[in-house]
């Protein structure tokens, strides 16, 4: 593999987050069923993870499972239940052996108790874990984000917690599912769509689409993706010159 990161030349993302897509289409073109894409991906995902952990990523959000994908064929569906039950058994214990702290953001309410159990035990075993945050969305949805900061305000406010003039930018984003803006989006497969993904958080984050299909994509892919961050100037609305002077 060509090594395209220098420690010390490169800067990585503080916030990564990705839109894992193409599961179905590289199943498709072996000839495969659907859930043997989603069981490779998985391995992009462990692959992933180490990657972006000794590397110096501060935060990897994944996104697993949107909260349109519950439309899928219900075989799909309860595949990928299993398929998640089974990376949380068999990734735990090195979770924890890598120092990395486990989050699942999204409306759990949803899911079987089996598994928001094992979600809540991997939670709380890895919750003092300092190397890495590791969120994983889960029916997750931007708009619900947004919705569930905004009623947890609106109780704030009725409780009398909060002054309507303390209602600011700051106060809906520390209430939502993931408080960090996102320094750079990659999206997998081709497509250059949000889809609902982490609205709020990625106001100012630069976007990196690639067609390698997710189970393809590997340390490889990933380094590009940070060449191409690395090579973009980041001027949160001002002007190169500004930029240069700060
Ligand atoms: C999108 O590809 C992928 C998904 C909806 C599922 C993502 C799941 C995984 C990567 C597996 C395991 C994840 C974890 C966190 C353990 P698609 O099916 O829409 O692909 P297509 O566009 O080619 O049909």
């Amino acid at each position: 593999m060509q090594n395209l990161l220098h420690p010390g030349e490169v800067s990585v993302p503080r916030h990564l987050a990705i839109i894992m897509d193409g599961n179905g289409r590289w199943a498709k073109k072996r000839g495969m069923m659907r859930l043997m894409g989603h069981r490779q991906g998985a391995k992009a995902v462990t692959r992933t993870v180490e990657f972006c952990a000794s590397h110096g990523v501060s935060i990897l959000t994944l996104f697993a499972f949107s909260s349109e994908n519950w439309k899928r064929p219900p075989e799909e569906v309860s595949g990928l239940m299993d398929l998640f039950a089974s990376v949380l058994k068999s990734e735990r214990d090195r979770l924890h052996k890598n120092n990395i702290k486990v989050k699942f953001i999204g409306d759990l309410s949803r899911f079987s108790d089996k598994l928001k159990n094992a979600i809540a035990s991997l939670e709380q075993l890895t919750e003092h874990n300092s190397a890495m945050i590791l969120n994983i969305a889960i029916n997750y949805g931007g708009r619900w984000d947004i919705m569930q900061a905004a009623k947890s305000l609106v109780s704030d406010a009725l409780a009398n917690n909060i002054a309507l003039e303390d209602i600011n930018e700051q106060s809906i984003q520390q209430r939502l599912a993931v408080i960090e803006d996102v320094d750079l989006l990659v999206r997998t497969g081709g497509e250059s769509r949000i889809s609902n993904f982490l609205l709020y958080q990625c106001a100012y984050s630069e976007f990196y689409v690639c067609d390698a299909l997710w189970p393809d994509f590997d340390e490889e892919q990933i380094q590009l993706a940070f060449t191409y961050f690395n090579s973009r100037e980041r001027r949160f609305g001002m002007t190169s010159e500004q930029i240069a002077k700060k």
